[in-house]
């Protein structure tokens, strides 16, 4: 026994949580094995545990969101903490604070875990390095997702049991995807194969370098893949314009009621929000039965909560 509670802590001791590139398949299995643990807390009639308390989380937000930003306040919240909300809009940035400034006022209030989401890639690492706190990347630029990501994968090993042998597609705008690329990481280190399908003008440079496959074809590729996951086309990062209308990127790329008739009858429809209905997937595919959408908006509360454990267990570990 005390043995078997040695080898549970030893498969995780980050206490910050910046991508998941660097995560071994264990370390992804643990943090969802930990999350499906949390899982009955939302369906008590008191959804709160202890874990957390007296420990205050900072959601340090400098780009907009809905669901990541309310599930993280949420899981907190379920475990206890205390929970300061930063937007940039309402803080002193708009008066030209740094963002190593402000975490480091909050630091000097005793916060123990920032979430972060940031318009440069890396920003979560730099405050890692800076500040003693623990740290959770909510949203790097381009670079990672990780908890999206983690909710995706739990999400998909809900409905199928396992990843190992799965095929997945990742539709639509991957150069300008943090979600895409922690997927990527997540799924392939699961046993998955991922399929990277869009116009050439919206992959990613090197593509040919990471661990997918690339398809310009949706209709290639809906009939062999298990689980397909649309993206958003992140028009706030566009330059210029990488295909000649939305209304042909939709013909060629979006999920319609016709192509779907052509999928695999179990198909997982997935989407991390928030949804173009009609550019990017049809309302009637989003609501319809294959859809998973909203159980991955439930199951991020799970898996986030399970980060919070984590990295503030192994913050204890250190100290
Ligand atoms: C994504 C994001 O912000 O990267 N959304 C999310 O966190 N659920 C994807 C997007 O904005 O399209």
């Amino acid at each position: 026994m005390i043995l078997r509670r040695k080898e549970k802590a030893g498969q995780w001791n980050r206490k910050h949580l910046l991508g998941l590139r660097d995560l071994t398949a264990a370390e992804i299995t643990h943090i969802l094995d930990t999350a499906k643990g949390f899982e009955h807390l939302s369906r008590q009639s008191i959804k709160k545990a202890p874990p957390l308390r007296g420990k205050t989380v900072v959601n340090l937000f400098f780009e907009d969101s809905t669901r990541t930003r309310n599930s993280f306040t949420l899981a907190a919240s379920r475990l206890s903490a205390d929970v300061i909300e930063f937007t940039k809009k309402t803080s002193s940035v708009s008066k030209g604070e740094t963002l190593l400034d402000t975490a480091k006022n909050l630091e000097a209030m005793g916060i123990d875990i920032v979430v972060l989401r940031h318009n440069a890639a890396g920003a979560p690492a730099i405050l890692a390095r800076s500040i003693n706190a623990c740290v959770v990347n909510a949203g790097d630029g381009y670079c990672e997702h990780p908890t999206q990501a983690l909710l995706d994968t739990y999400t998909i090993r809900e409905k199928k049991g396992s990843l190992k042998g799965l095929k997945i597609a990742i539709v639509g705008d991957i150069a300008h995807s943090r979600v895409a690329r922690s997927d990527m990481w997540a799924m392939t280190k699961l046993g998955a194969e991922v399929t990277f399908v869009g116009p050439p003008t919206l992959m990613p440079s090197g593509v040919d370098k990471l661990p997918v496959k690339v398809s310009y074809s949706l209709d290639e590729v809906i009939e062999k893949v298990d689980c397909i996951n649309m993206l958003r086309i992140q028009f706030e990062r566009l330059g210029g314009n990488p295909f000649p209308s939305v209304r042909e990127y939709s013909h060629y790329f979006g999920l319609t009621v016709e192509r779907m008739k052509r999928a695999k009858k179990d198909i997982l429809v997935m989407h991390p929000g928030p949804i173009n209905r009609g550019l990017e997937i049809e309302s009637e595919v989003a609501d319809g039965p294959n859809s998973v959408i909203l159980e991955q908006v439930s199951n991020g509360l799970s898996v986030r909560m399970a980060v919070l454990f984590l990295v503030n267990q192994a913050a204890a570990q250190k100290a």
